[in-house]
């Protein structure tokens, strides 16, 4: 199954999603990660994040991004840019400013969508990010929209930021917020937006636990209803009836 985790940000996706993947044994995949290498490779570099963006789009489509799975002690997955470690570095105030521009251009679009296809094709895999029920698997079994209010969403990650050592306030954090909602739901390219078949989920006010279980309750849901379909299948024309021979029962 995939499972799509979308929202703005500080709802709490990549926690929830890292929980529910562990549970069901599959691969995470943090797709704001990628936006914020390229976002932090761009500020190294001096490219300039006004007009066209090609520089930056050029740097996406071929820049190494390595997410090395999260570690038993780590909070994410290791994140590698040029096979430098960079996972905290990509969380910076800085680049939390521009990740949004970046996001923006649709040839950086392109080129990560393409990327976080190749990864999610290769079986079971929880992705989180903006535009994954929407665009990147729009055919996702499981699509939930993650969300909570603007000051709870500002007084989690105000509390993430000083727990990384970076010095912010409750303003500035609230204030990036807003303009990272702002700027991620107008832009022309597959725009923040609930998907039409997304289950929405208030995270106010709840857990962690609680969140994660409602997700996981919409999994089991999911694979019930995969396993109902195929299993008329068993009953087809051409098998129905018949005793299945040995090489039939191997290949089940
Ligand atoms: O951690 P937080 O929820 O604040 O954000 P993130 O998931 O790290 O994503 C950072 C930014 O990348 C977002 O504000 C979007 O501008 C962009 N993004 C996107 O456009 N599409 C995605 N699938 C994931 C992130």
């Amino acid at each position: 199954m995939r499972v799509a985790i979308d929202g703005p940000s500080g709802a709490g996706k990549s926690t929830i999603a890292k929980i529910v993947a562990r549970e069901l044994g599959y691969l995470y995949l943090d797709t704001g990660a990628m936006y914020r290498a390229v976002t932090l490779a761009a500020l190294r570099r001096g490219l300039s994040f006004d007009g066209d963006g090609s520089s930056i789009a050029t740097l996406a489509e071929n820049l190494r991004i390595d997410l090395a799975p999260a570690g038993p002690n780590s909070s994410g997955p290791t994140v590698m840019v040029d096979g430098e470690p960079v996972t905290d570095q990509i969380r910076s105030p800085e680049v939390g400013r521009h990740v949004s521009l970046t996001a923006a251009i649709p040839g950086v679009r392109r080129a990560l969508v393409r990327r976080q296809r190749e990864i999610a094709g290769q079986g079971g895999a929880v992705l989180d990010g903006r535009d994954i029920g929407t665009a990147v698997l729009p055919e996702a079994e499981v699509k939930v929209f993650l969300t909570a209010s603007l000051d709870e969403r500002a007084r989690r990650r105000l509390k993430e930021q000083l727990g990384r050592g970076f010095g912010v306030t409750f303003d500035e954090v609230r204030n990036e917020l807003a303009e990272r909602d702002r700027i991620d739901t107008s832009r022309q390219m597959d725009p923040l937006r609930q998907a039409d078949d997304a289950v929405l989920l208030d995270s106010t006010g709840m857990t962690i636990e609680e969140v994660a279980a409602e997700v996981m309750k919409l999994c089991r849901q999911a694979a019930g209803r995969l396993e109902r379909a195929e299993a008329p299948r068993a009953g087809t024309p051409e098998t129905a009836g018949y005793p299945a021979t040995p090489e039939r029962k191997e290949g089940l």
